[in-house]
């Protein structure tokens, strides 16, 4: 559905954050970027949503083209939701005031000064209902736990009917049951509902757990790219070996590969 050639990302101070890559994301496929903190995976995601533009190379789409002039950025980005590690909700409003934000997209700017119609509740009403928090919708978004803040998060990028979703560490703020949760919560619903979604995670265990497919970044390069089962422990080593000392753990550490208990899973 979406693909990258030879893209390449030069930030303006002169720090290469990603070489020259070339992949092909498949529609419904689930994603996990996995790689050390610098490693460019906010980059990748930032360039599949046409935030950064790339130094080299295109992105292109199915059915859309390449990612090269105002309308077609316009497009994609209509149909791809992000979601946040700090969810980047306006806690002073109301939850379903938040989720609402996702129709945006839908309307013209002069439009969405007025109050969005009907539909647009319905629809946000229903993607909380999704994530379980129909019944919290009039409450302020900062009264909510961080989970629950991040199922709102959830529900506001469902709301923009995406083809695809980018995820930058969503969990990562998250303890580690309410993040294997969470990310349960995304992996069955972009799973059910047929969305691409491109999730990075420093957490390797919920990488195997969750991924159709792996992409490994380290230093600005794909050291990495398959399926879960074949990220090996030295394949975690090349990966991570870049990492500065404070992020670096050890393959076998139990960040790596704490198989989840059921109860934790279906908790
Ligand atoms: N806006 C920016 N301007 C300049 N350099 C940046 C910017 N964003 C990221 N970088 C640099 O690009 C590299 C990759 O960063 P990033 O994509 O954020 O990695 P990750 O998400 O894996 O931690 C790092 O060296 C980082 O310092
Ligand atoms: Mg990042």
């Amino acid at each position: 559905m979406i693909t990258l050639s030879g893209v390449s990302v030069t930030y303006p101070g002169g720090a290469t954050a990603l070489h020259p890559t070339t992949l092909s994301l498949s529609a419904g496929q689930f994603v996990v970027l996995l790689g050390p903190s610098g490693a460019g995976k906010s980059t990748l995601l930032r360039t599949l949503n046409g935030l950064v533009r790339p130094t080299a190379g295109r992105v292109e789409l199915d059915g859309l083209g390449a990612l090269d002039c105002p309308r077609r950025l316009r497009e994609h980005r209509k149909r791809t939701a992000t979601i946040f590690q700090q969810h980047q909700l306006i806690g002073h409003i109301s939850v379903l005031s938040n989720v609402m934000l996702g129709r945006l997209g839908y309307h013209s700017t002069w439009r969405s000064l007025l109050p969005l119609p009907r539909r647009d509740h319905l629809i946000s009403l229903e993607c909380l209902e999704k994530v379980g928090l129909a019944d919290r919708a009039l409450d302020r978004a900062d009264a909510l736990s961080g989970g629950q803040q991040q199922r709102v998060g959830l529900a506001r990028a469902l709301a923009q009917h995406p083809g695809l979703v980018l995820a930058d560490e969503p969990v990562a703020s998250l303890d580690p049951a309410t993040a294997r949760r969470a990310l349960l919560l995304l992996h069955d619903i972009c799973k059910g509902e047929g969305i691409t979604a491109v999730v990075s995670l420093h957490q390797v265990d919920l990488a195997r757990q969750f991924a159709d497919r792996v992409i490994g970044i380290s230093a600005g390069r794909v050291v990495f790219d398959g399926p879960p089962r074949e990220l090996t422990e030295v394949e975690l080593r090349r990966l991570y070996e870049h990492a500065a000392p404070s992020v670096r753990q050890p393959p076998g550490a139990a960040a790596f590969s704490l198989p989840p208990t059921t109860a934790e899973v279906r908790a």
